[in-house]
C-alpha cells in the first residue's frame, strides 16, 4: 500500500499543499519548526483518526481557522481509496471514503496502515505505563477492528462505576448495582486483555530476534505483560474473567474505601527487559533506542503477516540519531514499503541514500518544493 497523493488545508502551518509521492521513498528535508512533524502528523491523523502527540483535534486548525481538510489517494493493489476528513472548531470531525460520509469514525481504522518512528519512540522504554498502554492501543487497533470500540466502552463504564465507588455509602441499594458494574467492566476488560496478551505474545518473539541482531548478539529482549490483575496464567477469556472477578470481590472495600477502581487493564504495563534486567531502569540510553526501534520493527512484521500487506512507514527526525549499523538495518527493512521520511541535515541523508529512486521535497514555514534531480 501506498500514498500517491496529499492534500492539506488549514491543516497547522500548511495554508494549502498538494503533492504527490513517490511509491517507496520521500525525504523531507527542514530546519526546526518548518512542519516537518505536522505533515508526518497530517498523514498519520488521517489514517488512525488521531494524532501521535496526542494533540486535541482542534490544535491540528490552523491559527485563527474554523477548519482544516486533509485528503490522501491511497493504491493497494491496483484498487484506489480516496479518504478526506474535515475537522471543524465547533462540529464533530467528517471522515468519507470514496465520497462516503463513515457513520462512524472506527470504520477507518486498518483501512491504511502506519508505522511511525519518532524520538518519542524511546518513551516506550523510558516513559510510565501510560505510554505503553497508548502503543498497545495505536497497534491492536490497527489490527482489530472490535479492539478500538471496547477501549471507548471500557472508558464509559470505569467512568460509571468509579462514579458509584464514590458514593456507594449513601445508598445501601448501590451495593447491588455495583455488582452489575462488575459484570460490565469484567465483560469488556477481559476482551481487553486477551487481545493485548495475544499481541505481546507476538511482538515479543519477533522483537527479541530483532534486537538480537541489532545488539550484534549480545543482547536478550524480554517482554512481560504485567495486566493490571497481576500476571497471567493464560490467555483464555474464561480465565481472564475468572481472575478479575475474584479480584473485585476480593478488594470490594479497599475500593469502597478509595472511591476508585483499582484492578483492570487500565493500568496494564509491559515490562521490558534486557538480559534479565528491566531496561526502563538499568539500560544505557544506547540499549533503551534498540529496544524501542525492535519493537518499532517488529510492528511492520505483523501488520504484514495479518494484513497480508506492507504498512506505510514515517520516519520523524529519527535517523540522525542512529548509530550507522542500525540505520542500515532500519533502511534494509523498509525497501519495499513507501517511506517517508523527515529530517533537518540533508548531506549525510543524501549520500546514504544515492542510489536508491526517490523524491525529495524541502519544507520551509509551511511551503513545498520538489526538487526533481
Ligand atoms: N495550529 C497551528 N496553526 C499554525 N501553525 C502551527 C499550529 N500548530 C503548530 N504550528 C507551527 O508549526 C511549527 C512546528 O512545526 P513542526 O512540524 O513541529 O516543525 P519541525 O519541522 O521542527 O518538525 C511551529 O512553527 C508552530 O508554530
Ligand atoms: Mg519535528
Amino acid at each position: 500500500m501506498y500514498v500517491e497523493n496529499l492534500y492539506l488545508e488549514n491543516y497547522r502551518n500548511f495554508e494549502k499543499i498538494s503533492i504527490e509521492l513517490n511509491e517507496k521513498l520521500n525525504l523531507f528535508i527542514g530546519d526546526n519548526a518548518q512542519g516537518k512533524t505536522n505533515l508526518i502528523e497530517a498523514i498519520f491523523y488521517i489514517s488512525i483518526g488521531r494524532s501521535f502527540r496526542f494533540s486535541k483535534d482542534s490544535n491540528l486548525i490552523m491559527f485563527e481557522k474554523d477548519r482544516n481538510y486533509i485528503k490522501i489517494k491511497v493504491q493497494r493493489r491496483k484498487d484506489t481509496k480516496e479518504i478526506e476528513v474535515e475537522i471543524n472548531k465547533d462540529k464533530n470531525k467528517t471522515y468519507k471514503i470514496n465520497k462516503v460520509t463513515l457513520e462512524k469514525n472506527s470504520e477507518l481504522v486498518g483501512i491504511v496502515n502506519i508505522v511511525v518512528f519518532s524520538p518519542d519512540n524511546l518513551d516506550l522504554i523510558k516513559g510510565s505505563p501510560g505510554d505503553r498502554r497508548k502503543f498497545l492501543n495505536i497497534e491492536i487497533s490497527q489490527l482489530k477492528p472490535k479492539y478500538k470500540y471496547l477501549l471507548k466502552k471500557y472508558k464509559k463504564i470505569l467512568l460509571q462505576r468509579n462514579n458509584l465507588l464514590k458514593t456507594i455509602n449513601e445508598n445501601t441499594n448501590n451495593y447491588r448495582l455495583l455488582e452489575v458494574w462488575d459484570e460490565h467492566l469484567i465483560e469488556t476488560g477481559s476482551q481487553i486483555i486477551q487481545y493485548r496478551n495475544e499481541f505481546i505474545n507476538k511482538i515479543k518473539k519477533i522483537s527479541k530476534k530483532i534486537h538480537w541482531e541489532l545488539s550484534g548478539e549480545k543482547e536478550k529482549l524480554s517482554i512481560i505483560y504485567k495486566t493490571g490483575l497481576g500476571l497471567l496464567k493464560n490467555g483464555e477469556l474464561d480465565y481472564i474473567k475468572e481472575k478479575f472477578k475474584n479480584k473485585l470481590i476480593e478488594n470490594r472495600e479497599r475500593e469502597i474505601e478509595r472511591g476508585i477502581t483499582l484492578y483492570g487493564p487500565h493500568l496494564d504495563d509491559m515490562k521490558i527487559i534486557i538480559n534479565s534486567k528491566n531496561s526502563r531502569y538499568y539500560s544505557s540510553q544506547g540499549q533503551k533506542r534498540t529496544a524501542a526501534l525492535s519493537l518499532k520493527l517488529s510492528e511492520i512484521d505483523i501488520i504484514r503477516e495479518e494484513k497480508k500487506d506492507n504498512p506505510i512507514v514515517l520516519l520523524d527526525d529519527v535517523l540522525s540519531e542512529l548509530d550507522n549499523k542500525r540505520r542500515s538495518h532500519l533502511l534494509k527493512y523498509i525497501e519495499e514499503v513507501q517511506t517517508i521520511i523527515t529530517s533537518t541535515d540533508d548531506s549525510d541523508l543524501l549520500s546514504l541514500l544515492d542510489e536508491k529512486d526517490k523524491k525529495i521535497f524541502y519544507i520551509n514555514n509551511g511551503k513545498i518544493t520538489n526538487i526533481i534531480e
